[in-house]
């Protein structure tokens, strides 16, 4: 038999795309090729590029730059650009860079096979088309390999709303649920391979309306079809935006037992002025309800969110008002960025904010929740989480795992094994995780 070809990926963004680059492993798997952790002794080179903030398209040339020397000494190598900015610039790159042989957006994948096939014959394969079927459906070949106990499963892909700032509805296109027998079969088989934690990917995850057996299912029915999966222990989903939080997903939060108390819910601003102008159609106030009410269902739920700071025409005032909305959600995480133009996005044409005041606002905003994040993680020494145990911690004997909330906890316990859920009480909590000893 020949040696297998070495296929190494580069994952940059969101959880998106390192779903994405495990079903394209698995793609090329049948074609021969397993995966290496370095460039250097690969076959293939397929960057997973993220387009959603920074100047991601020149970050991507200069990545290819760098592939030059290893291409001349084995011509044989074949580069490829997918994800994001490939479904952003297409052609572009193979003109800018003829180093690259293959280009693939986010909705070809299933593609991969025979472009990789194309470009083993000489030639440049290029496919960033939406096509009206189901990328996963067609990905799924490879047997049946182990699994870790923690696992991403796409369930809805782009998005509908056009926030001013966001170039997703363009890279990733309109959003499409997919239907549920699908994700509940893949459920299936990822339990059987070991996981016991599933994380539904979206996004815009809870405007989920895949096809289910009895017309329409919402994001709250598919949780409830997957807390009733033997061997599944948790359920996560992300990412949602407030005004898709339906009655039945805040329900839920307080009735389905494998639901996780653990919601990623962007509010992006705390200015009405800048939600509007972001076109984000709700307000400051709204989400603030919709959090009491969510809050009122599950009385410990842990929230996170993102923030964009020096949104065009954002004033000291307009951020002042975001400080006081994380002052009154008093997040357990956050994510904070600076915003920054996204070419062909309506705010790119806008007034930007003196980018020094930028920075300013940035600081002290992840200042605040830097103080919120610990003091809810402070707040959990004394208590009794359950913890899914991960991997071995960096000392001898350590586990690392995470809590319902999220938490990174650290047990020292050598007969825990990876996949164990167990009962810890939480004895000390540090910069970024938590340690404690099992009940
Ligand atoms: N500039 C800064 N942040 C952005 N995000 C999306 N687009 C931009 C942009 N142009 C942030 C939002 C979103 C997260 C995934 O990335 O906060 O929720
Ligand atoms: Fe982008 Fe999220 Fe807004 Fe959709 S809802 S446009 S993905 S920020």
């Amino acid at each position: 038999m020949s040696e297998p070809k070495k296929l190494f990926i580069k994952t940059y963004g969101c959880q998106m795309n390192v779903y994405d680059s495990e079903r394209m492993a698995e793609a090329l798997g049948g074609q021969g090729y397993v995966e290496t952790k370095s460039a250097d002794d690969a076959d293939m080179i397929l960057l997973n590029t993220c387009h959603i903030r920074e100047k991601a398209a020149e970050k991507v040339y200069s990545e290819l730059g760098r592939f030059k020397g290893l291409k001349a000494d084995k011509p044989d190598l074949k580069i490829g650009v997918a994800g994001c900015v490939a479904q952003a610039e297409g052609q572009e790159i193979m003109r800018r860079q003829p180093l690259v042989d293959l280009v693939v957006g986010p909705q070809s994948y299933h593609r991969l096979p025979e472009m990789e096939a194309k470009t083993r014959a000489g030639e440049k394969a290029l496919d960033t088309d939406f096509p009206e079927e189901d990328k996963f459906e067609k990905l799924k070949n490879r047997p049946k390999a182990k699994r870790g106990p923690t696992a991403f499963l796409t369930v809805q892909e782009g998005c509908d709303k056009f926030c001013a700032f966001c170039v997703v509805p363009y890279t990733r296109g309109a959003e499409v649920s997919r239907p549920a027998d699908r994700i509940l079969r893949e459920a299936q088989d990822l339990v059987e391979r070991g996981v016991r934690e599933i994380t539904l990917l979206g996004q815009n995850v809870n405007a989920y309306h895949g096809a289910g057996s009895n017309g329409e299912m919402t994001l709250a029915g598919l949780i409830w079809e997957l807390n009733k999966v033997d061997g599944l222990e948790r359920i996560r989903f992300t990412t949602s935006h407030p005004n898709d939080m339906a009655d039945d997903l805040i329900e839920a939060h307080g009735t389905c037992d494998k639901l996780m108390p653990y919601l990623h819910l962007p509010v992006q601003s705390g200015s009405d002025k800048i939600l509007k102008r972001m076109n984000r159609s709700h307000t400051s106030e709204s989400y603030l309800r919709l959090i009491e009410r969510i809050r009122a269902a599950r009385p410990d739920i842990v929230m996170s969110g993102d923030f964009i700071v020096g949104f065009p025409e954002e004033t000291e005032e307009d951020f002042q008002a975001t400080l006081d909305l994380v002052e009154e959600v008093k997040y357990g995480y956050a994510y904070s960025f600076k915003y920054s133009t996204r070419p062909g996005t309506p705010a790119a044409e806008r007034a930007q904010v003196d980018p020094q005041a930028a920075d300013d606002r940035l600081q002290r905003l992840q200042a605040l929740i830097t103080r919120h994040q610990r003091e809810i993680q402070d707040a959990m020494v004394g208590r009794t989480v359950r913890v899914l145990f991960e991997k071995p911690g960096r000392l001898p004997g350590q586990m690392v795992g995470k809590s319902e909330y999220l938490h990174s906890v650290h047990v020292v316990g050598p007969e825990i094994s990876s996949g164990d859920l167990r009962a810890v009480r939480i004895t000390e909590s540090r910069a970024n995780s938590l340690a404690g000893a099992l009940l």
